[in-house]
Parts: C-alpha cells; structure tokens; sequence
C-alpha cells in the first residue's frame, strides 16, 4: 500500500478457471501475486489496494454466496466472510464489478496492474478506462494518466522471504525429501517409470499438498532429457534414474532432484560422473553467502563440473579455455539455480541494472548442477554415454551464510546405495 502511495490504486485479478477438455477443468491454482497479497484461494476474485480511500483501503470482489451453486462446486467465502477472516476493509459481489470499479479507477491517477498475463482481464480493464475516457468528455469523468506494473513491485518483496514464508517452504521441502526417501527404497529393475512417479504424487496427496511442477522421473537415457515428464519407460538393471519432484505448501514450492542407481550400486563410471557432480554442488554451495552476487554458485559449479570432466578424459584441453568458449555446455546446458518460492522458477530479477543481484538474507534459491552425457555423443567414449545426473537442493540465504533446506536427504554415493531397493 505504501509503494502504491496517496493517488495510486492497485488492481490483483485471480487466476482464471482453465478448461482441460469439454466440462474438465484442470485443478484451479490461484495466481500467486493474488495469493501473496490475499491468502485468498477462490477463483473470479479481484483485490483492490486503494491507499488512503476512507471506506476501506483493501477491497475484495468475490462470488456471492449461492447455496444452488455451492451443492454443485462446494462453499464459497462471500463478501461477508472475506471481511471477516481474510482481512478484506470492503467486500463486494463480482457481479457489481463494472458499477464498482471503474469508479475505483475514475479516482484514481495511476493504475498498477500486471499488463499481459491474464489477457480476458486486460481487455475489461481496458474496457473500463475507455468507458472513463469518453464520459470524460461527456461529463466530466477522469481516466488515469499512468499505467504502472504492479508485478514489479510485488515480485522484489517476494524475493524476499518471511520467518512465515520459510516455514511454508520447509514443510514443502519435508514432503518432498520424504518421498524421494520412499521412492528410492521402493526401486528396483523392472518397475516403470510412472510407478516411481506414484510414490511421489501418494507422498504428497497425503500431507495435502500438490505437485509443484510435472515430476521428471527420467530412466537410462530419459536423465538426459531436461523437461521429461512422459514417465513412462521400464527401469533397466545397471541404469541411473533421476526423479526431479517437489510439492506445494500453501503455494510455496519445494524443488529437489535426486539421481539413484536402479538396482543400489552406481557402476564406476556412474560414480565418477555422480561425484563430479556432487562436487559441483558442494562448491555452489559454499558460494551461496551474502554479499556474493547471483552468478558466483553458478560459477563455482562450472569451475568444478569442467576440471572434473578433463580429469575423466571427457573434456579435452585447459579448463579456462573450455570455460571461456563455453564448451562444456555440451553436458551441462542449464543454469546452477533459480529463485524459489511461490512459483517453482520464482520471481525477481537476477541482475539490478548490467549487475548480477547480490544475493542477501531470506532469498531462497535451487542449487542444482548436473552432467548430461546423452547416448551417441560424438567423441565421448561409449561407457560414459546415457549418464544423466543431476542433483538438486533448496537453500536459503542466511546471515552468515546459507542453510541447506533439503540437507537431511542424502546425497552421498555411499548413503545412496544404502537406501536404493530397501523397501523393494
Ligand atoms: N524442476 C524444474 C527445475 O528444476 O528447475
Ligand atoms: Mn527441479
Ligand atoms: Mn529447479
């Protein structure tokens, strides 16, 4: 409210009901800079941040009470109850939207509002500032001079995240750890890939939460996929199967990728790849301090992924000059991380200006290098090709430092093998 300031007004559409197929809707996902801002999770809502408007400052529309409706789609808030328990100053039916807001507006002399992601509520915003333009020359009415982004702000006070917001964000990281536990003691060579993911989807449908993203549960040459998600292949002895799998608590989501070997023992090359990995992570890591800015993890992990696969007789010449002509990016072709938060890749800006962002206290990040050696890689010897590995955990900028989110679940090569098949 305070960023909006005296003569701004706020407008926060929630998501849209999305069809699947003819009568399916996908599960409804409230948008999260709505649900940041309201904690409101029903659809055809819109929240108003009207500063200094002496009937009430945040305004909510939502669905009237409809006890037809509700046997159907089960209960709704109301205007009443938004008030009440969802700490709304004024509430009203969206059905009187088009007589309430443009008046909102009309009083307004800057519009923040996010152009360009709900396009159904761009054009009735649209609409309505039309409608206040030509009456201003009827009557006198006033359309706004600015159109402002509101996500822009909203998103910089996302990045960083409360006591309150952490705490979602580790019960998320809980479920998460908890079900690759499971699934890496229920592996074994012969089952499917859609079986593994199973574990999961069980996992966290019954803590009550949601996938945070389609998992990836990639086998033998399906690691080396970066988006898999048809999950569908047998797992073979001898394979690596990586699973990529988090959950949402609250919206906030958990993102954490484990690589196991099928049948419990990672082959010598398997191993090798894996430790360069690991290594990666560990020196990533350690560049995750206050005050070291946004590149340096990803650095760090670029620094050891190359220095390891020169050693393994994969990469070829000097280390710097395979960093500096980029080289590596052959098998590993992504970034070290990204920000986590209400949405898996979250917001915020990476750089402020040509500067990477320092990273500071509260930001949460993925660390998660990887090496993809996909199956008939030119020049790479046939006992490395088909590896796939990545690993993957969440970690929060501290004062001193970081703290692993996920640190419980392990990720050393012998602690690994001691759990694969344990409950196969
Ligand atoms: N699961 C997507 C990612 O790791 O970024
Ligand atoms: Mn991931
Ligand atoms: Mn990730």
């Amino acid at each position: 409210m305070q960023m909006i300031g005296l003569g701004g007004v706020g407008i926060l559409p929630a998501a849209p009901v999305r069809l699947r197929n003819r009568d399916v809707e996908y599960p409804y996902r409230q948008d999260s800079d709505f649900y940041y801002i309201t904690g409101f999770d029903e659809p055809e809502s819109i929240a108003v941040l009207a500063p200094g408007r002496p009937q009430g400052e945040y305004i909510l529309f939502c669905r009237d009470r409809d006890p037809q409706r509700e046997t159907w789609e089960g209960s709704r808030s109301g205007p009443e109850r938004v008030v009440s328990d969802f700490g709304a100053n004024d509430a009203f039916p969206i059905g009187d939207v088009d007589d309430i807001l443009p008046g909102l507006i009309e009083q307004a002399e800057r519009v923040h509002y996010t152009l360009g992601v709900n396009p159904e509520f761009d054009a009735r915003l649209i609409g309505w500032v039309a409608m206040l333009r030509r009456r201003g020359s009827l009557a006198a009415a006033h359309a706004p001079d600015e159109f402002i982004a509101l996500g822009h702000m909203l998103h910089d006070l996302r990045l960083y995240k409360s006591r309150a917001e952490v705490g979602c964000l580790q019960r998320a990281v809980a479920v998460a750890a908890g079900a690759h536990r499971r699934a890496m003691a229920r592996c074994r060579p012969g089952l499917h890939e859609y079986e593994i993911e199973a574990e999961y989807l069980h996992e966290f449908r019954r803590h009550g939460m949601q996938p945070a993203y389609l998992p990836i549960v990639g086998s033998g040459p399906n690691a080396c996929v970066l988006h898999y998600s048809a999950n569908n292949r047998q797992l073979q002895d001898g394979e690596l199967l990586l699973v990529d799998a988090g959950c949402e608590s609250e919206l906030y989501a958990s993102d954490i990728t484990r690589t196991w070997p099928v049948n419990g023992r990672f082959s010598p090359e398997q191993r090798a790849i894996y430790e360069v990995v690991l290594e990666a992570q560990q020196a990533a890591v350690a560049a995750v301090v206050p005050g070291n800015h946004w590149n340096e993890p990803h650095e760090a992990a670029v620094h050891a992924i190359v220095r390891g696969l020169c050693r393994l007789g994969i990469l070829e010449g000097s280390p710097a000059a395979i960093i500096r002509d980029g080289s590596y990016r052959r098998f590993f072709m992504h970034r070290t991380g990204h920000w986590l938060g209400m949405d898996v890749h979250d917001v915020g800006d990476y750089k402020v200006g040509e500067q990477w962002r320092m990273l500071e206290p509260g930001m949460v990040l993925t660390v998660e290098p990887g090496i993809y050696i996909a199956a008939g890689s030119r020049g790479v010897a046939r006992r490395w090709q088909g590896i796939g590995v990545r690993i993957e955990d969440d970690v929060l900028v501290t004062r001193g430092g970081c703290e692993v989110l996920s640190q419980a679940l392990p990720r050393e090569p012998e602690q690994i093998e001691a759990l694969v098949g344990t409950a196969a």
